[in-house]
């Protein structure tokens, strides 16, 4: 059933004048991806919440759309900088206040304060087939790749006008046609850690760019939810598409003809990757160590700790240790015995995210397993080193990048 509307059905003018906004933007955005229709959606997943990013011009837009604006969708939030109950120790009684003002904006709209760049973890999952607005890459890549729901990669006025109104434009990744495969891709190297797939993620984006891959894995792999969420991540994060296919692995690879192979990509591709993401040389002195990109399930946190390495020694030498959460996570950290560590430097980041927060001054090296991450790191001029989980517990440890990785 055709559920899509012509733009000319629109009404010109809104329920309040924060509806007509939202109307006018999605008027707008019809007209720039060049379609004269809209579709309405299950769900809206905003972007645009750490202050930090928004500025005062973010905020005033914010603060005069929740004077009227309520969201007629299902709607969640991505990290903001911090929550600020939970403020982590550098930032200032200015930071959080101006933090709070952004989410009780969207809280009035009525958005779910989930501060999560995984609402499909939090939230009931998109079901196959149904139309998305959402922002946030990563769960983007999710929605379409994994879930075989279907959605642009808004950005955060879209998916807010999108919250607002019910419905996006109908074009891109809406599309049956825009979501066939046009690139087949054997993937001999293993995928057998999450960071080894966020590889594979920033390989095909850098080489092959936004056509939607086919991959099919042909060498060791058994990716776990962490595995998938790091490749959906990384893929679009260097340049590739919000939608891949993997044969025999993902919901919608059976509606399409399996491709012959144009380019094999092998454990040397993924090793020479990790070098270009990497910045750190052997020695050199580990100031932060990072986990938690894009954000697990609460509780999970328990993957960075290893049996063998005890917190206090994790807490050791690198000064921070760091792990994003959604908000709901509280800032007890889990180790993987169930214990409740809440000591050292460890510090949990509920609802947060690195890539949109101040971090301590005195850092300037970080260490993460997280392809995704190691590119916003570097882009805001951080030294990285990219490492296995279990290698960013040592590191944590040692406080010092290793000679080989
Ligand atoms: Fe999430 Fe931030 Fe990573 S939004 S995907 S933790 S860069």
């Amino acid at each position: 059933m055709d559920r899509t509307l012509p733009l000319f059905a629109l009404p010109v003018i809104g329920d309040t004048p924060a509806h007509t906004r939202a109307l006018h933007l999605i008027t707008a955005l019809c007209r720039v991806r060049r379609t004269d229709r809209v579709v309405p959606v299950a769900s809206a997943h905003i972007s645009g919440v750490s202050y930090w990013n928004l500025g005062p011009a973010g905020l005033e837009y914010l603060d005069e759309l929740a004077a009227t604006g309520r969201v007629r969708v299902p709607s969640t939030l991505n990290p903001c900088a911090f929550m600020p109950s939970a403020p982590p120790p550098w930032v200032t009684e200015d930071d959080a206040r101006l933090q709070a003002r952004v989410l009780a904006a969207y809280e009035a709209m009525g958005v779910t304060m989930s501060c999560t760049c995984a609402p499909y973890l939090t939230q009931p999952a998109p079901l196959f087939g149904t139309h998305l607005a959402w922002a946030e890459s990563s769960a983007v890549t999710v929605a379409n790749s994994l879930l075989g729901a279907r959605t642009e990669r808004e950005g955060g006025p879209g998916a807010l006008a999108a919250a607002l109104c019910g419905f996006t434009p109908y074009t891109g990744l809406h599309l049956d046609a825009n979501r066939r495969p046009r690139v087949g891709v054997r993937v001999t190297a293993r995928l057998d850690e999450p960071v080894r797939m966020g590889l594979l993620g920033a390989w095909y984006g850098r080489v092959l760019g936004n056509a939607v891959p086919q991959f099919l894995f042909d060498g060791p792999c058994e990716p776990t939810r962490t595995g998938w969420q790091a490749l959906c991540a990384a893929i679009i994060t260097y340049g590739g598409p919000a939608l891949f296919h993997v044969v025999e692995r993902t919901p919608e690879a059976a509606a399409f003809p399996t491709l012959p192979a144009q380019v094999t990509v092998s454990d040397a591709d993924l090793d020479d990757e990790a070098a270009r993401l990497t910045d750190l040389q052997p020695g050199e002195g580990v100031d932060l160590v990072f986990s938690g990109c894009p954000h697990p399930v609460a509780g999970t946190q328990a993957c960075f700790f290893h049996r063998d390495v005890p917190v206090a020694e994790v807490a050791g030498n690198a000064p921070w240790t760091l792990l994003a959460a959604p908000a709901d996570a509280g800032t007890s950290v889990h180790a993987d015995a169930g214990t409740s560590v809440q000591a050292g430097r460890i510090l949990t980041l509920p609802g947060g995210c690195p890539a949109v927060s101040p971090l301590p001054p005195e850092v300037k090296t970080i260490v993460t397993d997280s392809a995704k991450a190691a590119f916003y790191l570097r882009s805001r001029g951080y030294r990285v080193g990219l490492a296995p989980t279990q290698r960013c517990v040592e590191l944590g440890s040692t406080g010092r990048w290793p000679h080989a990785t």
